[in-house]
């Protein structure tokens, strides 16, 4: 089946004679089985609500079709399905190297929590050689997380080389696929050991709830986020499961439409006077354009531009004359955002040297006409300022 199929198709009711064409939500703790048998049944049944109801059955099942995975495993947000995915894979006394454009809560987590269980983590240039990664691992090196584009910065990574020197090293590969929305780049088939996404954006899509997925490539590496999931006690509400696997029947026309409206808007400010240089995959300039040419089969609604510099004021000016454009730290969602972000305040494997401010843009699903006029107001305003 093609992706937008399988985002019809994937986790729907069957067996029934009839039946409602969503899967029901389906609320549980206490489960109840018929007979002794089916109580001793297997960890993919439905045994206690903490494990996932038929409600996150129907969610799991459609994220493995769309990331061509083996199993899927629901976390409460994407930040908890970044944090149980190192977890699954590390013990004292080892080492990760972690992506230096990683999404700044897992740096965060790394720097103070796996450190304080003696997991030491070593950050990569998001676009280093295949030789320079190789001299980074070490004997104890049991992971290699990658977020590929790069949060704020959005360097494309090389995801069939990262997982080579990830199994050269007996280690895996996780990659963070949250900008892609695992319909348009397959890290399991290139090779990474585990997809994972924060529902929260593009799956869920309207901005109204957290779920984290976390995809594993086979049989082995599934029963170590299992059991991460399970001995963690993790649990996703079975109504946010439902709402994540409704927005995943929309997700093909929205992206289609959210990568319109960012290329346009790209395409757009790369000739305004105000701006230093667009940083968008599907651009030339972005560092592993290349790779996102031959990895990706399209691009999302998030990017970045550097403006020339400009003083804090007119800057606040700028994003305070916005009618359309929302200032929030998440995107998604169908409604446009535009924020300022700070990458020279957390790397520390390559320095983020541009001097203008970086400012990010989620591209929503408005006419594309009315953001340009919102864009319009906010540079004529900062002119004034
Ligand atoms: C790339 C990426 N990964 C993970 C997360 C965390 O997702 P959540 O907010 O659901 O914890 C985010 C949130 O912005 C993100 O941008």
């Amino acid at each position: 089946m093609k992706d937008k199929t399988k985002l019809v198709a994937s986790g729907r009711p069957h067996g029934r004679p009839s039946h409602p064409v969503n899967m029901p939500v389906e609320r549980a703790s206490t489960i109840l089985f018929p007979t002794y048998d089916d109580f001793l049944a297997g960890a993919r049944s439905i045994t206690y609500g903490r494990l996932g109801t038929s409600s996150h059955r129907a969610l799991e099942e459609a994220v493995t079709a769309l990331e061509v995975g083996y199993e899927t495993r629901l976390a409460p947000s994407g930040l908890a399905a970044c944090t149980t995915a190192i977890l699954a894979f590390v013990a004292a006394g080892d080492h990760i190297l972690m992506t230096d454009t990683a999404y700044d809560p897992t740096r965060k987590f790394c720097d103070n929590f796996l450190q304080r269980f003696g997991v030491e983590t070593t950050y990569y240039d998001p676009v280093a050689s295949r030789a320079d990664i190789a001299a980074l691992m070490r004997p104890n090196t049991k992971v290699i997380f990658a977020e590929s584009p790069g949060s704020l910065t959005f360097e494309v990574q090389d995801l069939p080389m990262l997982a080579d020197v990830a199994h050269d090293n007996g280690a895996v590969l996780i990659v963070d696929n949250t900008w892609s929305a695992g319909y348009f780049c397959k890290p399991i088939s290139l090779g990474a050991d585990v997809s994972l996404q924060a529902a929260t954006k593009y799956l869920v899509g309207h901005s109204d709830c957290l779920v984290g997925t976390i995809t594993s490539a086979d049989e082995q590496i599934a029963k170590k986020i299992y059991y991460a999931l399970l001995q963690l006690g993790a649990n996703v509400s079975a109504d946010d499961a439902y709402l994540a696997l409704r927005g995943m029947r929309t997700l093909s026309a929205r992206l289609e439409q959210h990568e319109e409206n960012a290329l346009a808007l790209a395409k757009w400010l790369g000739k305004r006077p105000e701006i230093e240089h667009v940083i968008h995959p599907a651009f030339r300039s972005c560092p592993g354009h290349n790779i996102w040419k031959r990895d990706f089969t399209g691009s999302s609604g998030l990017f970045s531009v550097v403006m020339k510099p400009v003083p804090l004021p007119a800057l606040k000016v700028f994003f305070n004359a916005f009618k359309l454009f929302g200032m929030g730290f998440s995107w998604g969602g169908f409604e446009s955002l535009c924020i300022h972000v700070r990458p020279d305040h957390n790397r520390t494997a390559v320095e983020w040297k541009t001097g203008g401010p970086v400012v990010r843009f989620h591209a929503g699903l408005e006419d594309i006409e009315d953001l340009i006029i919102d864009l319009e107001r906010a540079f004529a305003a900062m002119e004034q300022a």
